[in-house]
């Protein structure tokens, strides 16, 4: 059995839940415990605060967690990382009252910065020889300049819209920040192998993830060109048709460059063209 540990509520939570569904792992959700064990799989979930995801692997608590890059870096446990997720992206950004007039980082001299990230902080200011106050706060960080309690704050940013309702602006990204998959370094080899079971089915997912499949059919005095437009996993896939002359195609594209292929294609004679959407992809 791997216990895994994801944040029970927040920014991480709707997508991890969904890439473990994704992965296989089916979770009783009618009773919402802290800990649920997956159907047909040797996995449960430990639900807990994403600040205290890093210590939990780190001590044995859970073998593995799913926990956001900033969490990670801040809290400096002995866990290591394993795999980039690719999602919950969002950057730790110092923030100021939006008036004020900003001309570069000498603005932080001898201020006060509101934050939950005082190591990733400290660790930023000291390289760029700034003295400044911390206020260390475990939540609603961004209300701090408003009361009084700070100058600044240097949190998570995401769409921005929280820095906007609390009139501040976003004056330097300090680091980017992703969900990350981290283990323990003790774990057993019966839990590496269901780990590396699970990052076979993560990496098939992410694999998928942007990708569509296309079949059409194609002048076969055409297929020079066709193919070059589709270059798929390998080489597209080839086989002729009753009719003389034609052929179906079938590949992979990436989604941000499909209106383009199909304009593509398109000027090139093809024709029933049918795009459908891929759920894994084993490479
Ligand atoms: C973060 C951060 C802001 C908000 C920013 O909190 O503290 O409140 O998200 O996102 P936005 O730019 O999209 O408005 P989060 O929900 O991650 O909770 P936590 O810091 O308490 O874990
Ligand atoms: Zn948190």
């Amino acid at each position: 059995m791997l216990r895994i540990a994801v944040q029970s509520k927040g920014r991480l939570y709707e997508e991890t839940m969904f890439l473990l569904e994704e992965a296989g792992i089916k979770l009783n959700k009618a009773k919402r415990t802290l800990l649920l064990s997956a159907k047909d799989f040797p996995v449960e979930v430990l639900f807990l605060r994403d600040d205290d995801i890093p210590q939990s692997v780190a001590n044995g608590v859970a073998d593995v967690g799913i926990v956001g890059e900033n969490e990670y870096v801040e809290k400096k446990q002995n866990a290591q990382l394993i795999k980039r997720l690719g999602f919950s992206k969002c950057r730790l950004s110092l923030a100021i009252p939006k008036d004020e007039d900003y001309r570069g980082l000498c603005w932080f001299q001898g201020k006060t910065i509101a934050t939950s990230y005082p190591s990733i902080l400290r660790t930023f200011l000291e390289k760029n020889a700034i003295k400044a106050d911390l206020h260390v706060i475990s939540g609603s960080v961004e209300i701090a300049p408003g009361i009084g309690l700070a100058d600044a704050i240097f949190d998570i940013v995401s769409s921005g819209s929280t820095l906007i309702s609390n009139q501040l602006k976003e004056v330097e990204v300090v680091m980017q920040s992703e969900a990350l998959l981290i283990a323990g370094n003790k774990l057993t080899e019966d839990k590496k192998a269901i780990l590396d079971e699970l990052i076979f089915r993560f990496n098939a997912i992410q694999a998928a993830a942007g990708k569509k499949y296309i079949l059409l059919n194609a002048p076969k005095d055409k297929l020079d060109e066709i193919t070059e437009v589709l270059p798929g996993m390998k080489s597209p896939t080839v086989t002729p048709l009753a009719e003389e002359g034609w052929c179906s195609i079938q590949s992979v594209i990436e989604e941000k460059r499909f209106w383009e292929v199909i304009g593509k294609l398109k000027s090139l004679g093809a024709e029933g063209i049918l795009v459908i959407p891929i759920e894994k992809m084993i490479l």
